[in-house]
């Protein structure tokens, strides 16, 4: 496949060098916002998990700080600190809490990975991780729970200042589950409850729980794996998100809507933060497992995250739009109102990868309507909207990518008579799309030379549409 040595995005994290998965500890600590995530500095692909640290003040322009945890010789001699979370302590320090991996002999004589929770004290730079750790183990979880998968603790602090965290575990007989912990003081665990199991229904095991308020309501979000007939587990692309009532008294969680949290290609491993003013922030790995291979050529980082979104709730569901920093950084705007548009059309001054975009359809009969982005002759991405199916249809198959790896995804995005908005984030290599004020949103990387840098428009049958442009000033 033709794939370029991708530049750097301008408001994308990306690694400064080698790899990153899941972002962790995401959170607001003495005056910024932190970001680590899962790191291998040593190559562009997964590897001896370090946190790598980055810190910002607008959510957009992140700040390299050196590697926050390493793997050691003793509770994480296995492939080392794996995803986890951050949150204050009454003192003032920061408590990162992650999945430490330790690799132990088991009584066949074969060495398998064990995965424990670990706890590391610091001052936003530097971090020590105590002689106490790991802080929870397989003893800590109710009976026939396995210790080979029990991962992802997600830290927060209750109101009258408990820490709780929720993990993820696998039962024995295989089933997947969110886990809530509690402690008084950030070192000393215990277990409280099984929040949720899968049943089988949502995936075979969970990884990358959260669980946190939002209007009213409390959501669960987790990443759901499959498993192969070989009976090894994979991850999906795709995480899940359970809005449900919670009764804090009992700890009982009670579902009442599920939804997929983004309908796109690439985009896994949530991780959410209350911000100052109180929004619900959530970022997220702007990847999923089965792309990994597919690395710009010559190119000595690869990974990055999504543009951090603001998560609301609307008829009990989730909706979700790019954080608000981002308009604080629109540049020049460009506008064409009420263009009727049939065979591919370009608009003037509409286009290139690094764009704040906004596309409103209005209602009418036209059949398909179809926006290219990341265009030339040889090379696009396509978002395809049909009003007959509802349905949103990201189709990179012209973008550069392998073969082998998925290229199409479509989500459902109701409309009335065809009237739909699309708003489009492009930074460089990927694009992030929220349908109708965020009711959906759809995300990916894309492959294409950057010089391939042409948006156009079309519909089957005649679409009116309204065209906004920001340029970002970054
Ligand atoms: C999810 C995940 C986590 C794990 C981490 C390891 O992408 O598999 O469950 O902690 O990556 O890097």
């Amino acid at each position: 496949a033709a794939i370029s040595a991708a530049e750097r995005p301008a408001y994308h994290l990306t690694p400064y060098v080698g790899w990153m998965n899941d972002p962790n500890g995401f959170s607001f600590y003495h005056g910024k916002y932190h970001l680590f995530y899962q790191y291998n500095p040593y190559a562009t692909q997964w590897g001896p998990m370090h946190w790598g640290h980055a810190v910002s003040t607008d959510l957009l322009h992140w700040e390299y700080l050196p590697c926050a945890i390493a793997p050691d010789s003793t509770s994480d001699n296995g492939p080392g600190c794996f995803s986890g979370s951050a949150t204050e302590m009454d003192d003032g320090r920061q408590l990162l809490m992650y999945t430490s991996v330790v690799s132990e002999k088991q009584p066949n004589g074969e060495m398998r990975d064990i995965q424990t929770q670990s706890v590391a004290v610091g001052d936003g730079l530097d971090y020590e991780k105590p002689a106490c750790n790991p802080v929870l183990t397989q003893k800590d979880l109710p009976e026939g729970y396995s210790k080979f998968d029990f991962r992802d603790p997600k830290i927060w602090r209750e109101a009258d200042g408990t820490y709780s965290a929720v993990t993820v575990a696998l039962t024995e007989d295989g089933s997947g589950a969110a886990v809530l912990f509690q402690s008084k003081d950030g070192f000393d665990w215990h277990f409280v409850t099984v929040l949720a199991r899968n049943n089988n229904v949502y995936g075979k095991m969970w990884e990358c729980p959260d669980f946190f308020p939002l209007d009213g309501k409390h959501v669960l979000m987790v990443g759901p794996m499959e498993m192969r007939p070989s009976g090894e587990f994979h991850n999906g692309h795709n995480v899940i998100a359970f809005v449900g009532s919670y009764d804090e008294k009992t700890h009982t969680f009670t579902r009442e809507q599920v939804q997929l949290v983004d309908g796109g290609i690439d985009f896994y491993a949530t991780q959410t933060t209350q911000a100052p003013d109180g929004r619900r922030l959530m970022t997220a790995w702007l990847q999923t497992w089965s792309d990994t291979e597919d690395k710009p050529q010559g190119c000595k980082w690869f990974g990055q995250t999504i543009c951090p979104r603001e998560l609301h709730l609307k008829d009990g569901r989730i909706v979700q739009t790019p954080v608000r920093e981002l308009d604080a950084a629109h540049g020049k705007r460009t506008l064409h109102e009420d263009v009727t548009v049939q065979n591919e059309t370009a608009l003037a001054d509409i286009g290139g990868r690094i764009a704040d975009l906004t596309v409103t359809v209005a209602a009418g009969e036209y059949r398909s309507f179809t926006v290219k982005l990341a265009a030339d002759a040889a090379y696009h991405t396509r978002l395809t909207y049909d009003p007959y199916t509802s349905l949103l249809t990201l189709d990179r198959s012209c973008a550069g990518s392998r073969a082998d790896i998925v290229h199409t995804r479509s989500c459902k995005v109701r409309s009335q008579n065809g009237a739909l908005k699309l708003r489009i984030l492009l930074d460089k290599n990927s694009v992030e799309v929220f349908a109708n004020d965020g009711e959906q949103t759809m995300t990916a990387w894309i492959y294409t030379p950057q010089s391939a840098d042409g948006i156009t428009f079309a519909a089957d049958g005649q679409a009116t549409i309204t065209v906004e442009q920001f340029e970002l000033n970054l």
